[in-house]
């Protein structure tokens, strides 16, 4: 851990002034190392949400904190008016990692994904189907907070106090075929969307053959098929995207989350045949693609692509996922372990609730989602022993949850 603590804010002052959007625990946390987290009291924290599928590199990895350094003294912002270093590199990188050819730089995952909706309505125009304004979009899908990508994200708590929204989407259960042929048909969208790994519905797997008979479908509809990899993209399941494990491009396939080692900034990328449907005036952002955000992407890609990281995070995650499958035969109220490389969801018959707290008041950070699932979301760079002792904190936390 770092030696020197940074200022130490105190808990109520930092909430009296902020839009009460979220339900903070106390911790004031000041620095980090590695998977490590550390509060201004001292207290360190195993970091196993890394921000919500934010910090793929750690905390205060060398490599990112040198080259922003480097950055800030150099260049933070010229606006897309004006062309920088970074721009070409890291776009040629993203296109060679994603098999798609052109990128569109956001600043988070809902804008990529309005970015994705708006492109997919304009292309239906461009073929002469204007009257292809809708969307089919996944039960249980999460797409973001703007108007656009609100509206295909399915849960009601999320959308109701805000509607109308734009109006249009045809919901379909992940998983079942037939339901989509029906609706891709009867409702004629401009797009579908779909994470392969849907992270907010509680890590739900989507098989590779629904994967594959969605990409089918889609092609054989006109169908735009955008695949939000926001959360379980860049690299979190083993490969860059999560659907090419089932050997699917999507035309469209939107990211962000860790892809600028923690600083702000989302991708649109889109297959050949769409890179001239956005045209100049279209579509804009102020601080999109800017060098400082995209120097941290360069350090991002290039520690996946020249350091193996990918390939640490695939025996990271057979780790984590044998210790939680070892924790199952103990424990059958865990009735399901989901998920893929670092993205892994603990599915329990009751308790999670409970459980969450006790492994926070023990010392790993997580989250619940859907109700009864714990998600994991470590740093690709979390070591062996960062895993065996994330490992041991679920142990024992299971342990007084359950059987105490
Ligand atoms: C799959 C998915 N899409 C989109 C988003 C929205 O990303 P952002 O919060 O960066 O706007 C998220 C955020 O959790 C997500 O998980």
């Amino acid at each position: 851990m770092p030696s020197t603590l940074t200022a130490q804010p105190t808990a109520p002052a930092m909430d009296a002034h902020v839009v009460k959007t979220y339900a903070r625990m106390p911790e004031v946390f000041v620095d980090g190392c590695g998977a490590h987290v550390r509060t201004a009291d001292g207290r360190v924290f195993l970091d196993f949400l890394g921000g919500i599928a934010v910090s793929a590199l750690g905390h205060a990895h060398a490599g990112l904190v040198d080259a922003l350094r480097d950055q800030v003294g150099k260049l933070i912002h010229t606006s897309n008016l004006y062309r920088h270093p970074y721009t070409e590199e890291v776009a040629t990188r993203l296109a060679r990692l994603t098999g798609l050819e052109a990128m569109f730089f956001s600043n988070s995952g809902a804008e990529a994904n309005e970015c994705a909706l708006k492109l997919a309505r304009k292309w239906q125009r461009l073929q002469g189907h204007p009257e292809r304004t809708n969307f089919v979009a996944l039960e249980g899908g999460f797409h973001g907070r703007t108007m656009g990508a609100l509206s295909v994200t399915h849960s009601p708590k999320y959308r109701e106090a805000f509607e109308p929204l734009v109006p249009c989407c045809g919901w379909v259960p992940p998983n079942d075929v037939a339901a989509l042929q029906k609706a891709l048909e009867t409702i004629r969208p401009a797009a579908f969307i779909m994470e392969p790994i849907q992270g907010e519905a509680g890590v739900r797997d989507l098989s590779l053959d629904y994967i594959r008979a969605a990409r089918e479908l889609c092609t054989r509809t006109g169908t735009l098929l955008i695949h939000d990899e926001v959360q379980a993209g860049c690299g979190r399941t083993g490969t860059f995207l999560a659907g090419a494990q089932a050997g699917v491009t999507p035309d469209v396939a939107t990211l962000a989350k860790p892809i600028a080692g923690g600083l702000p900034m989302g991708v649109c990328a889109v297959a050949q045949p769409y890179v001239h449907v956005l045209q100049p005036g279209d579509h804009g952002t102020t601080f999109g693609g800017g060098p400082l955000v995209l120097r941290g992407a360069l350090v991002f890609l290039q520690e996946l692509e020249e350091r193996g990281l990918m390939r640490a995070v695939v025996e990271r995650g057979a780790q984590l996922q044998q210790g939680l499958r070892n924790l199952q035969r103990e424990y059958p109220e865990i009735i399901e372990l989901r998920g893929r490389g670092l993205i892994q969801g603990v599915r329990l018959s009751k308790g999670a609730e409970e459980l969450q707290k006790a492994l926070y008041a023990n010392g790993l950070l997580t989250n619940r989602t859907g109700g009864d699932t714990i998600r994991l979301l470590p740093p690709f760079v979390v070591t062996e022993k960062d895993v065996a002792d994330a490992l041991a904190i679920f142990a024992h936390s299971l342990k007084q949850v359950l059987r105490t």
